[in-house]
């Protein structure tokens, strides 16, 4: 058995060093057309930050995991072939900003069919609407050389920042396909660290509409509770207790009821739009209309954070030093796409403020890039005052108190642990008075930080519940 993954991102290369690590007999090679990634793959700085994926690259590498440009020989020699790349939404034609784009998958298709002799079970990895794999195996039927396939949905449920934990220990691993030999083959590779008993198989259809389904309702939990953060805002409730208060109902559960500025990363809005446009696709308008909710609900947190602090600052940040901790669209990941912190920033600049971005992992061109791309319009324009904002309004820096010196107010982006950790006495005394501090993740000690002399405003708690601390 030899396994190829086209693709070497987010999933691609995790989810493979995993599989090296657990099954040291199965060569892994692990192919994309993007050379500076697998340059990145082939070094000792990985393009990705994950806890605990260096190790497991570092043992697997050159062993029986390897990266390389090389797609169509790996195709050539691969038993089983997992496509993992992207699968953004589409920004053009019909079902702009809903449908996916699925053109990296049928090019992977078609590559497949070009390259592959003998049998070849193709393995869906990438989230995908339901029956793309319908479309794939026509695509591999008509362009093929004789070459047979099994296709099977695996779709992937690893959380960025946790992904190695999760890859080792999931809670199910999905199958969905309609060759039983297939579904085997595919089983036993994971049987390697996994029980038998939560390899969970299922028709092709039930699979891919699963990845897309558990993505709504973990995205629905987030709106959910955001909802009612703005309503204990206006009440004097506090989210956090309420949070703890349902939670303990085990019929509702703990998890995913954490208030924030809003959630970001590739898969959920992506998905729930993708969700959407199946929905309306098949007539399905209220369907459509409930799932469109969360993302619209998503958007109005980014928004109404940004104006609560240009409301809390005496209406105007114009001109004002603000520090932005974190960047990242969660903690323990180099992962920007879709942050909450750009919406923010942007929405900040445009009020004229100068920005002071702090975030471990994430480095100051991707900030610059996802500025720019936030400020882009339909056409790739990007208009002169929010270039000039930009270059000259974003300053990145490499600490949080570099980032707080001379600033009227922090805000917290990501939920970063080493906030926690700093000396919060020597940013007070660096800062102008008031000094605000706006905790996007409800993260910080508030108390503590109250007795130090900071203006908190936090996610879900009103100034009145404030003075009740
Ligand atoms: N990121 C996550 O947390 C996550 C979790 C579960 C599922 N997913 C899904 O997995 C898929 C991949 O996501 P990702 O975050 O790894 O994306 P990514 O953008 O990090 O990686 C995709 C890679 O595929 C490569 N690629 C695209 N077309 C190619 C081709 N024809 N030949 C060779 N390489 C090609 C790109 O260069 C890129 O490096 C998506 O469908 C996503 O929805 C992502």
């Amino acid at each position: 058995m030899k396994i190829c993954c086209i693709g070497a991102g987010y999933v691609g290369g995790p989810t493979m060093a995993m599989i090296a690590k657990q099954c040291p007999e199965i060569p892994v090679h692990v192919v994309d057309m993007n050379q500076e990634r697998i340059d990145a793959w082939n070094s000792d700085r990985l393009p990705i930050y994950e806890p605990g994926l260096d190790e497991i690259v570092r043992e697997a590498r050159g062993r029986n995991l390897t990266f390389s440009t090389q797609v169509d020989q790996a195709i050539a020699e691969a038993d089983m072939i997992f496509i993992s790349v992207n699968t953004p939404t589409k920004t053009f034609g019909m079902g702009a900003g809903r449908a996916a784009n699925l053109e990296f998958i049928e090019k992977c298709a078609r590559q497949i069919a070009r390259n592959a002799k003998g049998h070849k079970i193709v393995v869906e990895k990438s989230t995908l609407p339901v029956r793309t794999a319908e479309a794939v195996k026509r695509i591999l039927s008509s362009e093929c050389s004789g070459a047979t396939f099994d296709v099977l949905s695996n779709p992937e449920f690893l959380a960025e920042g946790t992904a190695i934990e999760d890859l080792l220990n999931p809670d199910r691993v999905l199958i969905g396909g309609e060759s039983e030999a297939a579904i085997n083959a595919l089983s036993d590779v994971y049987a390697n660290w996994i029980g038998r008993e939560r390899i969970l198989t299922t028709n092709l259809w039930s699979s891919e509409l699963s990845k897309l389904t558990a993505n709504a309702f973990l995205a629905q939990r987030v709106s959910s509770i955001n909802a009612i953060s703005a309503l204990c805002e206006a009440t004097g409730a506090d989210v956090d207790e309420v949070a703890r208060a349902i939670g303990t109902d085990s019929r509702i559960g703990p998890k995913f009821l954490k208030s924030s500025v809003g959630f970001g990363g590739s898969c959920f809005q992506k998905d729930i739009l993708n969700l959407v446009y199946l929905c309306e696709h098949f007539g399905l308008d209220q369907v459509a209309a409930y799932w469109e909710q969360v993302v619209t609900m998503n958007d109005h947190q980014k928004t109404r954070f940004s104006e609560r602090i240009v409301k809390t600052m005496f209406n105007t940040v114009s001109n004002k030093k603000l520090a932005i901790w974190g960047f990242a669209f969660k903690k323990d990941t180099n992962d920007t796409r879709e942050s909450a912190a750009i919406y923010i920033c942007r929405d900040l600049l445009r009020e004229r403020a100068q920005l002071t971005i702090y975030d471990p992992k994430v480095p100051e061109a991707t900030i610059r890039r996802d500025l720019l791309a936030a400020c882009t319009d339909m056409h790739g324009h990007v208009n002169a005052d929010d270039q000039a904002l930009i270059e000259n309004n974003v300053t990145v820096v490499n600490d949080c108190y570099e980032a707080s010196r001379d600033a009227h107010a922090i805000a917290v982006l990501t939920e970063w642990d080493e906030f926690k950790e700093v000396d919060f006495q020597k940013i007070y005394a660096s800062m102008h008075r008031p000094s605000f501090l706006f905790d996007g993740r409800n993260l910080l000690d508030h108390p503590k930080l109250l007795e130090c002399g900071f203006e908190i405003h936090a996610i879900g708690k009103s100034p009145e519940q404030r003075s009740n601390n």
